[in-house]
């Protein structure tokens, strides 16, 4: 193996076997060679770097984790450059296409995709535990009723941990499991009960002869109608959008939910964080964002106007961007495709002609091209949701239905993980320096 030394910075040095990095401290002009693993240091490893005995050590300085990873996790492949998705190996496009949500929801929090009859098992214990206790429903109702159902959602969520005060057994595998089905199955119901509340209906139960999609349509939409049956397409185009988000690695949301989780607190709170951290418009609120902005362009001649505004730092383009994404998000492409099958049957969501030439004008223009600013998600999923009369406030909700495997997923894989502990990032402190307190008088 060779080293070379270079001017202060680090350079990766392929030694035929174990790769390391020398890095030159040219404050002592001591040198240190560094295990490079799966492309990464590990950041402890700087620690050793010291001016002299007293010192800390060196840090990495990383605001919102630009550039490190926290962990090693096998659920979910993103490649941002390429645009390709896959759920534990599976190209998200077969997914979407051949599989199903609760098929997907195994396989991420499984591993692998189940046997027929594993399946089968997975599909009747999640139907089986879709009501919500007594209590979170009693809950839910002493909302005030402009309450955003996403606060409501996460409110209930994390309500279900002392309904199951089991849960808190986190080193329980069969508890775990549990907690699991629990979550996955109840997600629609609370979503659901936020969004009659909030149109002063009465709660409609869940009806488990309907598949995961066509119970929550039904939980949502039926008034007085036991038969209820929602059209196949408008079914299925729901099932799609659920599997499209049902994990994306270490986003926002994700991080919570293993941050709170690694305090050992139950899966209800670590998932109800995971569910604040979604609310925010820069992450899941941005496909209710994106439909208030069409709303507010209006109508295509307006569109113009409104690009200056993003160019002048005025506005956001909502729906466009991407932390990793630095290509056409294959989801999207996805949801255009579900769009023509929704609106099938709907009728065009007149808005549709807005994002568009939206989508045509930003793919073109230098300021967005130059910024590697695609749609993402949540660009086209507000019109489906729209189109189906789901109003805005309830978008992120699906979202989080959606993402909810994802989240138990990663829950799971960050307790199993011997090298996890409590998660605790270091600061570097810019604050005043040591000073006496005065007496108020004295200020
Ligand atoms: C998703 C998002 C938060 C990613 O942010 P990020 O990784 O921190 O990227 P940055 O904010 O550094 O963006 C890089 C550049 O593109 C610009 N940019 C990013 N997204 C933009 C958008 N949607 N509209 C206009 N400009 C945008 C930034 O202003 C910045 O320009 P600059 O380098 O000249 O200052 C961001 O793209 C965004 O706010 N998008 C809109 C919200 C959205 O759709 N969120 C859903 C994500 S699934």
């Amino acid at each position: 193996m060779t080293t070379r030394e270079t001017k202060g910075a680090a350079e990766t040095v392929d030694g035929g076997g174990v790769q390391t990095v020398t890095v030159v401290d040219n404050r002592t002009g001591r040198t240190y060679e560094l295990p490079i693993t799966d492309g990464t240091i590990r950041a402890m490893d700087l620690r050793q770097i010291r001016v002299d005995d007293d010192d800390f050590g060196l840090m990495t300085y990383d605001p919102a984790f630009m550039n490190t990873a926290s962990c090693r996790s096998g659920v979910t492949y993103l490649d941002g450059d390429r645009g390709v998705l896959r759920y534990r190996g599976y190209p998200i496009e077969q997914l979407a296409e051949h599989s199903s949500f609760l098929e997907v929801a195994y396989l991420l929090v499984h591993g692998d995709l189940p046997t027929r009859i594993e399946l089968e098992t997975w599909v009747e214990e999640i139907t089986h535990h879709t009501y919500a206790h007594e209590s979170i429903r009693r809950m839910i109702a002493e909302f005030p009723p402009d309450a955003h159902p996403m606060g409501i959602l996460q409110a209930a969520v994390a309500g279900l941990g002392t309904v199951y005060p089991d849960a808190k057994d986190i080193d329980d595998e069969e508890g775990r499991h549990l907690q699991s089905v629990r979550l996955i199955a109840k997600m629609p119901t609370l979503g659901a009960y936020g969004y009659r509340h909030m149109r002063g209906l009465p709660v409609v139960e869940p009806r488990n002869r309907l598949s995961y999609s066509a119970n929550f349509l039904a939980m949502m939409f039926a008034v007085g109608d036991p038969g209820f049956q929602p059209d196949p397409r408008i079914e299925r185009a729901l099932d799609v959008l659920f599997i499209l988000h049902a994990d994306h690695e270490q986003n926002c949301s994700t991080s919570a939910v293993r941050s709170v989780g690694s305090s050992q607190a139950d899966p209800y709170a670590s998932v109800s964080a995971g569910i604040g951290a979604l609310y925010g418009p820069l992450h899941g609120g941005a496909n209710e964002a994106v439909l208030r902005m069409l709303d507010r362009i209006g109508n295509v001649d307006r569109i113009p106007e409104f690009i200056a505004a993003v160019k002048e730092r005025r506005e956001l383009l909502m729906g466009f961007g991407h932390r990793v994404y630095k290509n056409y998000d294959p989801r999207a492409r996805i949801i255009k495709t579900a769009c023509d099958d929704v609106f099938a049957v709907t009728g065009v969501n007149p808005k549709l002609a807005i994002a568009q030439e939206l989508e045509r004008i930003a793919l073109e223009d230098e300021f967005f091209v130059s910024r590697q600013l695609y749609p993402n998600v949540d660009f086209y999923s507000g019109l489906i949701y729209e189109a189906l009369g789901i109003p805005p406030e309830m978008f992120t909700v699906l979202f989080a239905i959606g993402r909810t495997p994802g989240w138990v997923a990663q829950w799971r894989e960050m307790l199993a993980d011997p090298e996890q502990k409590i998660s605790r990032p270091r600061q570097v402190y810019v604050g005043a320096g040591e000073r006496d307190y005065k007496p108020v008088g004295a200020r």
